[in-house]
């Protein structure tokens, strides 16, 4: 029950509180006095309240000899900075610094509502109400909200419409007071303009000061880090020069994101850092006019507000923007969703189907105009492509057209002198061209290009017999080559970058000389096939690298000359290819074992061992005639040579050093038979191995030296070729036999000696024995057993050996117990295993010297329940064991 009565009355009060409220927004007023109010008399005074500090604090109005909160029905933020500014002033203050606009349900309390505005320049808000003939003031009982006002208290600045710009002053027990230029630091200026809520400052040096004479000053020493000049050293002089004037916040803007300067989201750049700007309170369209102009635009086409799903680090802009009707640069930092975009109109643009290519137009006043083509140069175009950011200018030119009707009003009549480092056209300095109204109209319009990355540069390959053309590129194996790469540009090109590899991993720059460099290369091989590639860089943006220039590069043989009719490419009568045309090289007088030597070596056959002159006695040939101007050290016969045309009855013969084919080595053993590809094979311990020589047929006879190089010996045998072939056959591969073999084949022809090697094969010792007994009893230190039940494995299964292999014998199981390291045998017997299983049985071709059983043997799989148990005489000393 009780709780009932109570929530019934609680709503009855409710009620009473609502009409309550209704009655004040309604009527204004209960108080029959204030029911109807007369123009104000009253705004004497202002103060702030429950500040904590005299100069901030809820901003309250005496009016009719009391005291109540500043309240208005004004939105716009600037009219409250204004309240603000004035009453900071009025109390002695300084100026304002900040306003939070407050809304405290809990502490409601009376106020004062005004409808009249202050400019911000009156001296008292009675002031502000007596310029507005309507202004009033109301009372209300009740209000949540109020203004919270901070004023800079201790300093302001003085003499100048700018609200971030003035003469220093800082209050003291003697009034307001001027600065010490003394000390008064880019530190000092950094706290000063900061707890003005004005930014940073700026480099300006000049003067707003109005006093004159020797003054009470101040004199500061600050760190820099400080928020308040006041926490800076201080004293007191009375003989200091005062500070020139300071101007604070030199902040930057930009528009970014857009396909030009002059479009995108507006930004400014604060203490060095850029972030977005944002629009609350302060910022009116009007304000975007003077944004497009400093960010070297014209108008404003269009402004738009949009909002991000997350809000990220803006600057805002500060109160102090709320004092001044034009764009303004102070701001603090804050986070916000919203993001201004402003599209500016241009003041240069190019007409045509891309808005960087076209008929250039610059808008110098209120409408586009052409650009005489006569006047303009090289770095006008650069200037024009980057205002566009559209790059760098691919070309330029003027068009003279006689239907274009040119009159004084259609054509920008100014001679720009740009350096090329402008960043806007109309900033080149210009004089007014003096031409005629006929040289007018002569004038050609102008066409430019312009796009992302400088132009290609040239590249072509140079080898030192001629310059090879542009699709041609092949070099010759041995020659000395050189890759150029040339930029025609009419500025200035830095340097000049050639890239080669795969992954264009190799990487060489030059510096340009005369826009043109030369990368030489070392003789050609194989590595030097592939592609190049070549850019280069401006002087004035060199992180900017031009679009590349490639080039395939070729490396081939020179197989220009061959040997035939000699049973091999390393022998035989010379014939070279000249003019498409292969014909025997006559014998004359340039031609001896010094040309000889070339050519050999350009067959890749080694060194020249003979050349002679073979008589044709028939009818004369049609031959080439060499003449030489070789020293025998070159890479390929025309290298140093030259040949014409010759009817010849001698040709000639040469014999290189390499005329034998390579042999081929190959091992073969009872269960490894390797190709001649295999350099490295793995041989059983004791396996006995035949190692072949072979050569293809090419002269019959010869011979073959097998070379052995093992760790500590080395040895070579030597058999005659049958059928080209030579076999070695060795009994059981043990540790000394492990290592390199080769083969050399021998054969005596054309007179000479000649020899050829195989590669080397690598043997090695496979230590697995595949034999084992097991007697049941697990050792601690690893060792064998000697005795057991014997198991054989054939790759990874382990097997016993069945007793039904017939052939098994004492001469068997000794050959096991000396494979093992055991000795002899002493017995082996057949042992059941109670239940069947898979076994080997063996099948013998021993005759017990052998030194490994499966070297003789064979085996199958067989299902049995016994198994071959032996005992051996036990282990060898490590003496006897070899
Ligand atoms: C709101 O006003 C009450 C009463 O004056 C005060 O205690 C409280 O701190 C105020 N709240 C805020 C957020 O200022
Ligand atoms: C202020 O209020 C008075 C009385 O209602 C009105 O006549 C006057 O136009 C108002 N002034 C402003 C600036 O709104
Ligand atoms: C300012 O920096 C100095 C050192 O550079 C430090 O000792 C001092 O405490 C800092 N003062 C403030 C207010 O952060
Ligand atoms: C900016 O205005 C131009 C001219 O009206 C228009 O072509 C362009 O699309 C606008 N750009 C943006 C980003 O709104
Ligand atoms: C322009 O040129 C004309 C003829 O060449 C000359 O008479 C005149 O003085 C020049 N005017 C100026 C401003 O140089
Ligand atoms: C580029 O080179 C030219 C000519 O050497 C020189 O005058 C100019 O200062 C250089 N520009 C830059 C940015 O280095
Ligand atoms: C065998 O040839 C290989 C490869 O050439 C080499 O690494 C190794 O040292 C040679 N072995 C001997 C014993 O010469
Ligand atoms: C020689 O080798 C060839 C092929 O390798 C073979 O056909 C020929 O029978 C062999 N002759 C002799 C005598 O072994
Ligand atoms: C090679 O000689 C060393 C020292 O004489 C010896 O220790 C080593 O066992 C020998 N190696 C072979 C495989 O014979
Ligand atoms: C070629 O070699 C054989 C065997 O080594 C030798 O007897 C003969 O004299 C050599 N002939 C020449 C021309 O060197």
């Amino acid at each position: 029950m009780l709780s009932i009565q109570h929530s019934l009355f609680l709503r009855c009060s409710l009620v009473v509180v609502w009409h309550f409220v209704l009655l004040i927004t309604e009527t204004s007023s209960l108080n029959p006095e204030e029911k109807h109010p007369q123009q104000s008399t009253a705004p004497v005074d202002a103060r702030l309240a429950e500040g904590g500090r005299l100069c901030s604090g809820r901003l309250e109005m005496k009016h009719q000899g009391g005291w109540r909160v500043m309240n208005t029905k004004e939105r716009d933020a600037a009219v409250k900075v204004r309240y603000a500014e004035v009453a900071c002033r009025q109390m002695g203050c300084g100026s304002v610094v900040s306003i939070t606009h407050s809304t405290n349900n809990t502490g409601q309390r009376p106020a004062w509502e005004v409808n009249f505005t202050c400019r911000g320049t009156e001296s008292t808000l009675k002031e502000c109400s007596n310029t507005i003939t309507q202004s009033r003031v109301q009372a209300k009982h009740t209000s949540s909200w109020s203004l919270e006002v901070i004023c800079s208290e201790s300093l302001r600045l003085v003499g100048s419409p700018n609200v971030c710009a003035g003469s220093v002053e800082v209050k003291s027990d003697q009034g307001w007071v001027s600065v010490c230029e003394d000390g008064f630091d880019t530190k000092a200026q950094k706290v000063f303009c900061r707890e003005l809520g004005c930014g940073s400052p700026t480099n300006f040096r000049g003067t707003f000061s109005t006093r004159e004479g020797p003054l009470l000053s101040k004199q500061f020493q600050c760190e820099g880090n400080e928020s308040h000049l006041q926490e800076c050293a201080s004293s007191f002089r009375t003989d200091c020069r005062p500070a020139s004037g300071i101007s604070c916040s030199d902040n930057d803007v930009r528009l970014v994101g857009g396909e030009s300067h002059c479009r995108g989201t507006l930004e400014g750049k604060y203490d060095g850092e850029w972030r977005p700007l944002n629009d609350r309170r302060f910022l009116k369209p009007e304000h975007f006019a003077e944004v497009c102009v400093q960010v070297g635009c014209t108008d404003v086409i269009s402004t738009s507000t949009g909002r991000l799903s997350t809000s990220r680090p803006v600057w805002e802009l500060s109160i102090r923007c709320g004092r001044t009707d034009s764009f303004c640069k102070s701001w603090r930092g804050s986070s916000s969703s919203s993001v201004i975009t402003v599209n500016c109109s241009e003041a240069v643009r190019l007409k045509g189907n891309h808005r960087c290519s076209g008929v250039l137009e610059v808008k110098p006043g209120l409408s586009w105009v052409s650009v005489c083509s006569s006047f303009f140069t090289p770095e006008a175009a650069l200037v024009t492509c980057r205002e566009l950011d559209c790059g760098f200018p691919h070309n330029h030119y003027g068009w003279s057209n006689n239907h274009y009707d040119f009159s004084r009003e259609l054509i920008w009549d100014r001679d720009s002198k740009c350096e090329g480092s402008e960043k806007r056209l109309l900033d080149c300095p210009s004089t007014t061209l003096n031409i005629t109204k006929e040289e007018i109209s002569a004038c050609g319009i102008t066409y430019v290009t312009c796009m992302e990355r400088p132009p290609p540069p040239r590249i072509r390959v140079y080898v030192p017999q001629e310059l090879v053309s542009y699709d041609s590129t092949e070099v010759f194996k041995g020659h000395h080559f050189a890759i150029i790469c040339s930029a025609y540009s009419p500025y200035n090109i830095l340097s000049i970058r050639l890239k080669s590899g795969v992954n264009t991993e190799h990487q060489h720059i030059q510096s340009a000389v005369d826009g043109k460099a030369i990368f030489m290369f070392p003789p050609a091989e194989e590595a030097h096939r592939g592609t190049y590639q070549c850019d280069y860089n401006y002087n004035f943006s060199s992180e900017i690298f031009s679009v590349p220039d490639t080039i395939f590069v070729d490396v081939k043989e020179n197989n220009n000359v061959r040997l035939v009719n000699g049973g091999g490419r390393c022998v035989g009568r010379l014939e070279v290819k000249h003019e498409e045309k292969w014909q025997p090289l006559s014998h004359q007088h340039s031609w001896s074992l010094t040309e000889a030597a070339v050519l050999c070596r350009q067959l890749n056959c080694g060194s020249a061992v003979s050349t002679s002159k073979v008589v044709t006695l028939t009818e004369p040939l049609p031959a080439w005639r060499f003449y030489s101007d070789c020293d025998g050290s070159e890479r390929a016969l025309m290298d140093c040579g030259t040949v014409r045309k010759w009817l010849s009855f001698s040709t000639v013969e040469v014999v290189c050093s390499e005329i034998l084919l390579r042999p081929k080595i190959a091992v073969f053993s009872t269960d490894v038979h390797s190709n001649d590809q295999e350099q490295e094979v793995q041989l059983f311990k004791g396996h006995s191995f035949t190692i072949s020589c072979s050569v293809g047929p090419q002269y019959p006879g010869g011979h073959f030296s097998l070379i052995f190089t093992g760790p500590n010996q080395t040895h070579s045998l030597t058999q005659p070729a049958v059928n080209h072939t030579a076999y070695f056959t060795y009994s059981g591969l043990d540790k000394a036999r492990q290592g390199n073999y080769s083969c050399i084949y021998h054969n005596f022809v054309f007179n000479h000696n000649f020899t050829s090697e195989s590669q080397s094969l690598s043997l090695t010792l496979n230590d697995f024995e595949g034999v084992l007994l097991d007697d049941g009893v697990l050792r601690e230190d690893d060792s064998e057993p000697c005795a057991g039940k014997l198991l054989l494995s054939l790759g990874d299964e382990w097997r016993h050996l069945s007793a039904e292999s017939t052939v098994w014998d004492l001469k068997h199981a000794s050959l096991v117990c000396r494979q093992l390291g055991c000795g002899s045998a002493v017995s082996t017997k057949e042992i059941n295993l109670l239940k069947k299983e898979y076994m080997w049985r063996f099948f013998s071709d021993c005759d017990g010297s052998e030194s490994a059983l499966l070297e003789c043997g064979s085996v199958k799989l067989w299902i049995s329940s016994s198994a071959v148990e032996l005992v051996c005489t036990g282990h060898q000393s490590a003496a006897g064991k070899n």
